[in-house]
């Protein structure tokens, strides 16, 4: 018996990295699932790893409301309900300043990031509350807790994804409805490693040696796996977790406990942002 037996989920941005992690390992505890991406050719690779009729891909961008409330549409039509909304689609963004940044970028940024988490939020919300209950999970980042230089856009957002999911879980938990963040660190995806080719170019190495140089001061000395994502996303899907709502678990080597000030390597404000600026 998985900890997700029974349970019917919608991951978005399946299909690769954190999302795909994560909607992996809610098949193997039990769960069917429903995966999303704006190509659904960029879906398969995940379905491929899943048991036929536990996962179904569904083509959507979550800039478009119109596709959010289809996807939840697919996810009922699929499990014959919706019991776990996992908002993880994001991008990254461009390094530069508020003043350098450009405004299409911010509002592409804002829009998928943060309008999208509430539109998927908008439209399953309804359901859940019929259905007598649900539980969201969000994904944000360490970002949302920390400024790293030259990100405003990318902070915002996921700043913004905190207070949207509380505010959800203000309003919610007597509708049975938990909602929680998971606040990833630097993650071995194909988008740390895009972002990873500014600072492994500037410092002569590949991103490899650039990974080694962002973590070298964090407690674990490494980046995260996305399956380590996946680990927390089952915890606040499940009912281990219960009694949490509104919670931010950062999952991010012990990063947030490292004094800059103090470490060893007083440059250590870089490994989140300011490397890109590079
Ligand atoms: N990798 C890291 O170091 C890291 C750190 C902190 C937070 N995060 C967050 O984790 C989440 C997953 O990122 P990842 O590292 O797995 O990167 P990734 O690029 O592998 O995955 C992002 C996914 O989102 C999808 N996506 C992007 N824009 C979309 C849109 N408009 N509509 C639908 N899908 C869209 C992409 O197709 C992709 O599958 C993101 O929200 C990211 O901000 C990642």
């Amino acid at each position: 018996m998985g900890k997700l037996t029974g349970k019917v989920a919608l991951v978005t941005g399946g299909g690769s990295g954190i999302g795909a992690a994560i909607a992996k390992r809610y098949v193997e505890e039990g769960a069917k699932v429903v995966i999303t991406g704006r190509r659904i050719s960029a879906l398969q690779e995940t379905v491929d790893a899943c048991p036929s009729g536990s996962i179904l891909p569904f083509a959507g961008d979550v800039m478009n409301p119109d596709d959010c409330a289809k996807m939840i549409d697919a996810t009922v039509e699929f499990g014959g309900k919706i019991d776990i909304l996992v908002n993880n689609a994001g991008i990254d963004a461009p390094a530069g300043s508020v003043a350098d940044l450009e405004i299409d970028a911010f509002r592409k940024i804002l829009e998928t990031n943060l309008f999208g988490t509430f539109y998927t939020m908008h439209y399953a919300i309804p359901r859940f509350i019929a259905q007598g209950g649900g539980v969201i999970v969000n994904v944000a980042s360490l970002a949302a807790l920390r400024c790293p230089p030259a990100l405003p856009a990318y902070i915002a957002s996921k700043h913004g994804i905190v207070g949207l999911t509380q505010s959800c879980a203000n309003d919610y938990g007597k509708f049975k409805i938990r909602a929680n963040v998971i606040c990833p660190g630097a993650t071995a995806t194909p988008m740390l490693v895009n972002a990873m080719q500014g600072l492994a170019a500037s410092r002569g190495t590949d991103v490899e040696g650039a990974l080694n140089y962002l973590t070298r001061y964090m407690p674990l000395q490494r980046a995260c796996e996305p399956e380590e994502i996946a680990g927390a996303a089952v915890f606040f899907a499940c009912d281990d977790s219960s009694y949490i709502t509104g919670a931010v678990l950062p999952v991010e080597g012990g990063a947030c406990v490292v004094d800059p000030a103090g470490s060893s390597t007083s440059d250590a404000g870089e490994a989140w942002g300011g490397a890109k600026a590079k």
